[in-house]
C-alpha cells in the first residue's frame, strides 16, 4: 500500500467517522428522528459506537490478513472516534434525557444492570483514549500493551449492555435479539482471531504500527 493510497484510505475512515454525527445533528435539527428523538439520538449514538468499536477490533486481523501494516494506523483514531461516540451517548442521556437532573437518573437507573455494563465500558474505554497518546505509552512500557488489551473486556461489556438494554433481562431471553447478536457473532470471531492458534501470519513490520494488543 503506498503513501497515496493510506492517505485516501484515512480520508475514508474520517468521513465514515463524521458522517453519521453530521446525520444525527441534522436529523435531530430538522426534526427527523421521529416520535421520540431522544431515545433515537441515545439509540443511533450507542449503535455506532459499538460498530466503531467492533471496527477496531478488525483494524488488526485485517491488516495481517491483507499483509499491509500501514492500516494499523486506521486504529488509534477509530478507538478516539468510539470513545467520542460513547461521550455523545452519555451526554445525550444526561444532557437532553435529564436536563442534568443527575438525582432522578440515578434513582431512574441505579438497579438497572444494564447501566453498570455500560458505565464499565465507558471507564475502560476513557482510560484506552487517555493513555493512547506517545507520551504514555513511552511511560508505560509493557503495561500499556497490557492495558490496552482491556479494549477485549470493553467489548464483552459492552455486548452484554445492549442485549440487556434489548431485553431488559438476560434471564428470559426473548424479543429484539437480532442486533446484539450480529455485534455479538462478529466481536467473537474477531476475539478467536486473537488467539494463539489463529495467529499464524503475523502481518510483517507490523511492530512499527502497533502495540500489540
Ligand atoms: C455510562 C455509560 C452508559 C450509559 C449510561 C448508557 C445508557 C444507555 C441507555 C439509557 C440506553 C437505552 C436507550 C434507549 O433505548 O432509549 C442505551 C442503549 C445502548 N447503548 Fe449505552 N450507555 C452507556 C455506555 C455505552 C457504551 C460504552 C456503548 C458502546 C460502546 C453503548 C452502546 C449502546 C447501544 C448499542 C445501545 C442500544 C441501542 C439500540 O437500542 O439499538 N452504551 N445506553
Amino acid at each position: 500500500m503506498r503513501v497515496r493510497h493510506i492517505f485516501w484510505f484515512m480520508v475514508i475512515m474520517h468521513a465514515g467517522c463524521l458522517i453519521p454525527l453530521a446525520w444525527l445533528g441534522a436529523g435531530y435539527f430538522f426534526g427527523r428522528l421521529g416520535a421520540d428523538p431522544i431515545s433515537a439520538l441515545e439509540q443511533f449514538s450507542g449503535r455506532i459506537a459499538i460498530s466503531l468499536l467492533t471496527a477496531t477490533l478488525l483494524v488488526h486481523p485485517l491488516a495481517s490478513l491483507l499483509k499491509q501494516p500501514l492500516i494499523m494506523k486506521a486504529r488509534r483514531p477509530l478507538g478516539l472516534y468510539t470513545f467520542a461516540y460513547v461521550l455523545l451517548h452519555v451526554l445525550i442521556l444526561v444532557g437532553l434525557d435529564y436536563r442534568l437532573d443527575i438525582p432522578l437518573l440515578v434513582t431512574s437507573y441505579v438497579d438497572k444492570p444494564f447501566i453498570w455494563f455500560g458505565a464499565a465500558t465507558s471507564l475502560i474505554l476513557a482510560a484506552l483514549a487517555i493513555t493512547s497518546f506517545a507520551w504514555w505509552r513511552q511511560r508505560m512500557g509493557v503495561w500499556w500493551g497490557r492495558l490496552h488489551r482491556l479494549i477485549y473486556l470493553a467489548a464483552l461489556l459492552d455486548l452484554a449492555h445492549f442485549f440487556l438494554v434489548v431485553k431488559g433481562n438476560l434471564l428470559s431471553l426473548s424479543g429484539n435479539l437480532a442486533r446484539p447478536s450480529i455485534y455479538a457473532a462478529l466481536i467473537l470471531l474477531l476475539l478467536l482471531l486473537r488467539l494463539p492458534v489463529f495467529r499464524h501470519h503475523p502481518c510483517p513490520d507490523i511492530s512499527t504500527h502497533t502495540d500489540d494488543t
